[in-house]
């Protein structure tokens, strides 16, 4: 993992224009201001995804269940799980058991779920598995398991994708699910772009503090030097082509040291690293996805004010 980050980290302030890649915003400290960036009033894509389940979770898990007693919810990228609770009531109101299957590359991510998820489900079974999307997958395709599974893919953590990213990663995805299966996969859309712009550029600046966390991180990790003083965050949405980027920007001309690497990067005033891609959608783009990566139309579920919607993928074939 560290190894990893030290050659990306390398890798993208060598470069012109320099970057980083966004995963690396979540470690501890990133997970714990990404929670408080869910609570912002500005950040709009959690409330509209809650009120999806909350007023619709029934109509989900009704449109994926085919009578089955039993399914399995697969959460890649759980977080703290509060979202995919809604959806295991739902099913227990329909009267179907779920198992529920948390993948997460972080111990303590799983930890804290499945603590979460107890608490309120004393009976839920928990399956949890630690580690990266793919292996997890591959891990329960050989399990021999009889329920139908729902990948759920939520707060458009798909948007960090390229969309030729986001096309080979639904790829992999169909490959494993079988006719049964489906994804839910949760896109932020298009809207008025100050509404979009403000969710990543609060007024409280926490999320500024979520980017500059990546430099102390690299001090923490790879003794680097960065003073988050003479650093910015700046914000840009492009509504053509529906991507908010952040970068941090350098405040003045300066010398960074990582003492670990022992190697020295060099910012300009004004320099930016780009930082992050957060993709917006419309309904066409979504489609474009089904049809590209082997599910039927999907169905969207959105928010009142259609700033958001769970889409469900079906695998080509199985129509209702
Ligand atoms: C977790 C990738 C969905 O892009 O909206 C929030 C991360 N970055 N504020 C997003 C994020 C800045 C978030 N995702």
């Amino acid at each position: 993992m560290t190894e990893n980050f030290k050659s990306d980290v390398i890798k993208g302030l060598s470069g012109l224009p320099k970057s980083l890649p966004s995963k690396y915003f979540y470690d501890e400290e990133g997970s714990r201001i990404f929670q408080e960036i869910m609570n912002l009033p500005e950040y709009y894509l959690s409330q509209c995804e809650n009120e999806i389940f909350e007023h619709q979770g029934l109509d989900i898990i009704r449109a994926f269940v085919n009578g089955a007693p039993r399914i399995r919810i697969i959460d890649l990228g759980a977080g703290d799980g509060i979202k995919t609770k809604l959806l295991i009531e739902a099913c227990y109101k329909l009267g179907i058991e779920p198992v529920y299957t948390p993948i997460d590359i972080s111990a303590e991510a799983i930890r804290v779920v499945r603590e979460n998820m107890k608490d309120e489900f004393p009976e839920l079974e928990i399956d949890a598995v630690c580690a990266d999307y793919y292996q997890a997958l591959d891990q329960l395709e050989n399990s021999e398991d009889e329920m139908p599974k729902l990948i759920l893919f939520l707060g458009s953590n798909i948007g960090n994708y390229s969309d030729a990213g986001s096309i080979l990663f639904l790829k992999e995805l169909s490959s494993r699910c079988h006719i049964q299966d489906a994804l839910l996969v949760g896109f932020d859309l298009k809207k008025d772009p100050r509404v979009i712009l403000a969710a990543y550029n609060d007024s409280q600046k926490v999320t500024k503090r979520f980017n500059l966390n990546l430099l102390q991180r690299m001090n923490r990790e790879l003794g680097a030097d960065f003073n988050d003083e003479k650093f910015d965050h700046y914000e840009n949405y492009d509504p053509i082509e529906g991507s908010a980027k952040s970068y941090i920007i350098s405040n003045c001309d300066q010398l960074v040291r990582f003492k670990e690497i022992d190697q020295e990067f060099q910012f300009t005033q004004g320099e930016s690293v780009y930082v992050e891609m957060s993709r917006k959608y419309d309904f066409d783009d979504i489609a474009h996805f089904a049809n590209m990566t082997g599910f039927d139309q999907p169905r969207h579920f959105t928010d009142r004010k259609i700033y958001f919607s769970d889409s469900l993928f079906k695998k080509i074939g199985l129509r209702k």
